[in-house]
Formats: C-alpha cells, sequence, structure tokens
C-alpha cells in the first residue's frame, strides 16, 4: 500500500478512531498508532502529517503519557488536539495550567473565534460553535507559537507555528458538534501536509487486487463465508484476485434466517468462485438436543463449525492461503486488556488453529465498516449483501430461548421475516442498526376465534448503534409494531402474542442470549 499516510498517534482519548474516520472522510489513509511507537518507526513510516489525539491525563503528571522530544525533530507537520496540544506545548517547553484553580475549564458547545489568516482555519467563518471538554489550559506558549483562536475562557483555543508547521485546538474538531470541524481537519490535510487524496475504494480494490495476485501466485486460497458482509466482501475481492484457486466454504448451520442460506449461495452463484455449501443442519440440530444453556449453546455451535470446516477443507487438499474477514476496529482494539467474557462470540475468525495452510490473508484488515460496504459496491456486491445488518455466528438458535427444536426453528424464522418485511415496508431498514424477533420459552393464554389459545411470546427487538458495545431500543412508529405484531399472530402458527424489548445496552445485551 503506497498510498499518503496521515498517522494519528493515540494518547488515550474516546474520539481516536473517530479522528482516524475524519481523516478517510478526506480521501486520506489513516492509521491510529500507540504513543509508545518509537519515533524511528514513525519516521520510516513517512507520513505527510501527524495527529495528536486527546486523552483523559494531565500532561504534567509523572505518569501521563508522552513522546521522546525528537518526535518534534522529523520535520513532519502536527495538529494537536485537547491533550494532543497541550503535550504540543509542554513537550515544546510551554507551559500547561490547571483549570480548576482559575475556572478556565470548558465542557460542551463552547463559541470560538478564529484566526483566519491561520492555514488551519482560511476560508471559515471567524466565529463558529466548537466542542470542549478540558480541564487543562494553555498558560504560556512555546517559542515560534502564537494564539489562533481563542473563546472567552481560554486565550489559546488553537495556537499556530507556522515556521515548523505544528498546529493545535483545544477543542475537537473530529465531532460534528464542532461547526467547522470537517474544514478544520481538511486544511491540516490538504493546505499544511500538502495531501492530494487517493485513498479512494477505486484505487483500494486495484492495488489490493495487484498484492493478494503477487502474494498468492499459484497458491489455493479456502475462505469461510458466512454470507455477512465481511466475509462477502473479502470472498469478492479475493475471487477477482485469484478465480477459481479460491474456495468458499458456506456452513450453513440450519440456523440461518429465512430463505437466508438459498440466497447466500444465489448470490455467490454469478462470481467466478468455487462455491460449497455445506448443509450441516441435522448435525448441528442433533448437538443441540437437550441443550438449553446460552453458553453451552454458543461453544458447540462454535465447535461443530471448526469440525465441518475442518473436514472440508481436508477434502480441498493443501490449502496454502486462509482469508479472514477482520476489519481495521478489530485491529486496534486487539490488545486493549481484559474484558469481562460477557458471551463466547464464535465467528468465523476463529478458524486458522485446525486446518494446515501456509498464511492467513486479511484483506479488510485496514477498512473501517462503512469502507467495507464501500468496497463491496465497487465490487458489484448486490445491496443486501452490503446492507446486512449483523448476525450472531450462532445464528437463530441464540434467538431460540432454551432448547432449540425443528418446530421453533419454523416459527422464528417465519415471524422475524414478517418483522423485517414490515421494517423495510416503513423505510427503516437502514437507519435501525438491528432488528430481529426472538422466540420466549414462555406461553401464555390467549383467545382466537372462540377458542382458548396457549402458545408462545414472541419478541421484536430493534436497535440503534453505531459500535454495537452500547445501543438504544429503536422507536419504532406504533403503526409498525402494529402491523408486524398483527401479521405475525395471523400468520404464524403456534405465536399468539407479540413484545417490543425496550431495554438499551447495557443494561441488557442486543442478542438475548
Ligand atoms: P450483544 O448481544 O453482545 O451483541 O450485545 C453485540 C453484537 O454482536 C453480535 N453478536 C455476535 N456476532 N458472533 C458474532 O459474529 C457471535 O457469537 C455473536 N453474538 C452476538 C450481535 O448480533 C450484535 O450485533
Amino acid at each position: 500500500m503506497n498510498n499518503e499516510l496521515v498517522l494519528v498517534i493515540d494518547f488515550g482519548g474516546q474520539y481516536n478512531q473517530l479522528i482516524a474516520r475524519r481523516v478517510r472522510e478526506h480521501n486520506i489513509y489513516c492509521e491510529v498508532i500507540s504513543y509508545k511507537t518509537p519515533v524511528a518507526e514513525i519516521k520510516a513510516k513517512n507520513p505527510k502529517g501527524i495527529i495528536f489525539t486527546g486523552g483523559p491525563n494531565s500532561v504534567y503528571l509523572d505518569t501521563s503519557p508522552r513522546m521522546p522530544k525528537e518526535i518534534f525533530e522529523i520535520g513532519v507537520p502536527i495538529l494537536g488536539i485537547c491533550y494532543g496540544v497541550h503535550f504540543l506545548v509542554y513537550g515544546l517547553d510551554g507551559v500547561i495550567g490547571k483549570a480548576n484553580e482559575n475556572s478556565a475549564a470548558e465542557f460542551g458547545r463552547t463559541d470560538c473565534i478564529f484566526d483566519t489568516d491561520c492555514p488551519i482555519f482560511e476560508g471559515l467563518r471567524e466565529k463558529s460553535v466548537v466542542w470542549m471538554s478540558h480541564n487543562d489550559y494553555i498558560e504560556k506558549l512555546p517559542e515560534g507559537f502564537t494564539a489562533a483562536g481563542h473563546s472567552d475562557k481560554c486565550p489559546y483555543a488553537a495556537i499556530a507555528n507556522n515556521e515548523k508547521k505544528f498546529y493545535g485546538v483545544q477543542f475537537h474538531p473530529e465531532v460534528n458538534h464542532t461547526e467547522q470541524g470537517k474544514e478544520i481537519l481538511g486544511n491540516f490535510l490538504y493546505k499544511v501536509c500538502g495531501c492530494k487524496g487517493d485513498w479512494t475504494m477505486e484505487n483500494y480494490a486495484k492495488t489490493a487486487i495487484a498484492q493478494i495476485r503477487e502474494k498468492v501466485g499459484k497458491g489455493k486460497v479456502l475462505l469461510a463465508l458466512s454470507g455477512g458482509v465481511d466475509s462477502s466482501v473479502a470472498c469478492a475481492l479475493l475471487s477477482k484476485a485469484v478465480g477459481d484457486q479460491l474456495t468458499c466454504v458456506f456452513v450453513d448451520h440450519g440456523f440461518m434466517r429465512k430463505n437466508e442460506g438459498d440466497e447466500v449461495e444465489a448470490a455467490f452463484k454469478d462470481w467466478n468462485v468455487n462455491f460449497i455449501r455445506v448443509d450441516a443442519s441435522d448435525r448441528f440440530i442433533g448437538k443441540l438436543e437437550g441443550v438449553s444453556d446460552p453458553e453451552t449453546k454458543r461453544k458447540t455451535i462454535g465447535e461443530e463449525f471448526i469440525r465441518v470446516f475442518e473436514e472440508e477443507a481436508k477434502k480441498i487438499g493443501k490449502v496454502d492461503y486462509l482469508v479472514q474477514g477482520t476489519i481495521y476496529p478489530d485491529v486496534i482494539e486487539s490488545g486493549l486488556g481484559d474484558a469481562a467474557v460477557i458471551k463466547s462470540h464464535h465467528n468465523v475468525g476463529g478458524l486458522p488453529d485446525c486446518v494446515d495452510f501456509k498464511e492467513i490473508i486479511e484483506p479488510l484488515r485496514l477498512l473501517f465498516k462503512d469502507e467495507v460496504r464501500k468496497l463491496g459496491t465497487e465490487l458489484g456486491l448486490a445491496d443486501y449483501l452490503v446492507w446486512r445488518q449483523p448476525f450472531p455466528g450462532p445464528g437463530l438458535a441464540i434467538r431460540i430461548i432454551g432448547e432449540i427444536t425443528r418446530e421453533k426453528l419454523r416459527i422464528l424464522q417465519d415471524a422475524d421475516y414478517i418483522f423485517r418485511e414490515e421494517i423495510a415496508n416503513a423505510g427503516l431498514d437502514r437507519s435501525i442498526n438491528q432488528y430481529f424477533a426472538v422466540l420466549t420459552n414462555m406461553r401464555s393464554v390467549g383467545v382466537m376465534g372462540d377458542g382458548r389459545t396457549y402458545d408462545y411470546t414472541l419478541a421484536l427487538r430493534g436497535v440503534t448503534t453505531t459500535d454495537f458495545m452500547t445501543a438504544d431500543f429503536a422507536r419504532i412508529p406504533y403503526e409498525v409494531l402494529e402491523k408486524a405484531s398483527v401479521r405475525i399472530v395471523n400468520e404464524v402458527k403456534n405465536i399468539n402474542r407479540v413484545v417490543y424489548d425496550i431495554t438499551s445496552k447495557p443494561p441488557a445485551t442486543i442478542e438475548w442470549e
């Protein structure tokens, strides 16, 4: 990859990924790296610019994240944001004061006046709203710096050293609440760093295809295809790159949504790709007989998935490369410490131990989710695959509470299908990030015709979220819920009651098991 590169140096702020996304939205490739990365390594990457992120610390504490002074000597433009500007000032021998001693702290919407002669504010309105979040403040500028913006409380809301091309802002240009944030970042990237903007999905696809061809040569490539966005896009990319050297194995565990197995198969029939659909539903249902504990279900499915995949891989013979759909947030987030295990996630990413191969190819590891989608569209993948909502590896097995039977599976598939159809009919399918039905293990009394019923309760779930780590329940209009509910009790046998889940995450999770 020989794109122009901007480095975001991570000082522990909450918006670091967002900064990287904002840079990429300007068509410039960007990586997030730790402040602990040696300066020589940073220099060797030959970045066009560097951005120091915010962070929760005070720069003058011994324990705070700092970099060696050499970072200021490699001749690359720097933009410091919040903690990043404090570090810039501190590192160049200016002074950072504690805000609570003279009440210079600012949080939230703040009016700011910019010096529009400063390159990062060129062409902007002089006064606009910015988003502040700081206790400490810049008390004394380092040599060579001047003020480039101020607010009521903050004389140095922005600072500049044009000669060295070092800039800093006390506020967060990356958040939407900062009115001209996009333009400020754009000015830094294009006017100060001299970027041209060569990061487009068209370029990415071309380069990735060339690189994969070079790496793979005449070798065989195996991909575990789930039909989810990431593995589908990886498949499209690999098939363009190496054609019939690629084999995709789609393990159909039988817990897909209604018609989904057939849809995935149909979608990949048109591609120049060896596609194997393994119908393993009997095998999976058999293994889950009598199992009602959620974690046991998850582990049993994950384990069996690996066994089936392993058997198929053996049939194909010696495989040189295995493809994984790792995406950029997984790369950044890995190794951040031990989070508590809430659920044992199963997805096709957990395969490498079981197959004898030479190397793993991760063609999406540089991309954010929205970029993966753009790439999918660029490669000509069908819209419904590109825009599929996330679907858990264990599928509907963890949306049937308690023991799974074929009958319950049928009920859930039919009900879930209706709910999804009604959401799409209402035009809500892209604004609600995930929506599905759950078959509870509870039955209750109802009346249908003139007779008593004693049937299952179905729960509907819809959430809005950006990262799926936290989520809010979706405010689906009552009319849409009503339509779905009426259709479900009328069209799906054995459901006589429908409820809507109005809990957010936390304290609930998105899935019920
Ligand atoms: P929870 O239920 O933990 O789900 O709030 C967060 C997101 O992850 C999806 N999910 C999974 N994805 N394998 C996956 O690939 C899994 O085992 C799994 N379990 C949950 C869930 O659908 C939601 O988008």
